[in-house]
């Protein structure tokens, strides 16, 4: 009999309360490396810990790895085949902007506390090892709203399939049961949104605010967000990605935005939304919600399997 993979949980409790994302960059020198390393190889044996501790907190825990990271870590082992640096997207409007990051925490649980418990304890392991280049608060708005409003996640693919668009399969044999993660923070113009109708905001989501239910096709304009997001494969057939999108704001600061994040089988797909998003769809329209959110990071991860961190031992 063969072992089963074991997987980070990249596609569950993505409903949880809140989340934290944590991005960190290594410091130079061999003993950051080596810190590193310990810490991932035990990574899969705190997450159990805390999914022990409070086995009814939606808790969810993954890390990845940027390029140069994996490069610097891993410099004697196979590469995943899509792992590079994300090369910014320049539209003729708007940028897909491409910055650092060499760690990756995306921690999700219902209560505060419980990504507070974790993102101490990795802040006490890797202090000296690493620096902060952001940490952001992500919250469950009411019934999984983006902070625009409109209920956000709708078209992920279901549970069932969903663990055949997130996670590589046998295509790249040495990384199957991994997931590319690409991340980016958007800022809202929320003057500018708040000054649109609820149904001009329907015409720049494609879905009724109140219910969630999607503008029929004579109504639904084609620069709306869910006409110019979708991917599609040599033979149109549609691709999907999973989403795990958070709002964060402070208000005091006049500072509304999403964290985006996309789990991947194939980082090609979710780089094909960004291009229709950015440069055009086939039928060459820009994505108009990048009328009202500016990206301010952008960056790729690959998450490998616990199998994967904990040989690093
Ligand atoms: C759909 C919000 C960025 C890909 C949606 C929906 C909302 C939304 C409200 C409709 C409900 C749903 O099906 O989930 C946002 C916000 C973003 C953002 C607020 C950031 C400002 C992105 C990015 C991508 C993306 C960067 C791709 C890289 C998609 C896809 C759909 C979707 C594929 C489903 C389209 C369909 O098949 O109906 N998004 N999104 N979104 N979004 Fe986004």
């Amino acid at each position: 009999m063969t072992t089963p993979l074991r997987l980070q949980p990249v596609i569950h409790n993505l409903s949880s309360e809140n989340a934290l994302f944590i991005v960190l960059g290594i410091n130079s020198g061999e003993t950051s490396l080596e810190t590193i390393k310990d810490f991932c190889a035990n990574f899969s044996a705190l997450a159990r810990s805390l999914n022990n501790r409070f086995p009814d907190g939606n808790f969810g825990a993954v890390l990845g790895f940027g390029s140069k990271a994996w490069d610097q870590l891993f410099p004697n082992q196979p590469k995943p085949k899509e792992l590079s640096e994300f090369q910014e997207i320049k539209g003729e409007k708007h940028t897909a902007v491409s910055t650092e990051g060499d760690l990756f925490f995306h921690i999700r649980a219902n209560k505060v506390a419980i990504c507070y418990e974790l993102a101490s304890i990795i802040n006490a392991k890797l202090k000296e090892a690493t620096f902060c280049i952001s940490e952001t608060s992500g919250f469950r708005y009411f019934d999984g709203r983006a902070i625009l409003g409109f209920v956000d996640g709708t078209e992920n693919p279901e549970a069932v399939i969903a663990q055949g668009y997130a996670y590589v399969g046998s295509e790249d044999a040495e990384f199957t049961g991994g997931s590319y993660a690409f991340i980016q923070k958007y800022l809202h113009n929320m003057d500018k949104w708040a000054g649109l109708t609820t149904e001009q905001q329907e015409k720049v989501i494609g879905r009724r605010k109140f219910n969630d239910v999607e503008l029929e096709d004579d109504v639904k304009p084609l620069n709306a967000h869910n006409v110019v997001s979708k991917a599609f494969d040599e033979d149109g057939n549609e691709l999907k990605i999973v989403r795990g999108n958070m709002p964060f704001s402070n208000p005091a600061k006049g500072e509304y935005g999403t964290f985006f994040i996309g789990y991947a089988r194939s980082f090609k797909t979710t780089r094909q939304m960004l291009e229709h998003m950015f440069l055009g769809s086939k039928e060459g329209y820009v994505d108009r919600l990048l009328d009202f959110s500016t990206p301010i990071s952008g960056t790729l991860f690959f998450v490998p399997t616990y199998d994967f961190l904990d040989d690093l031992e």
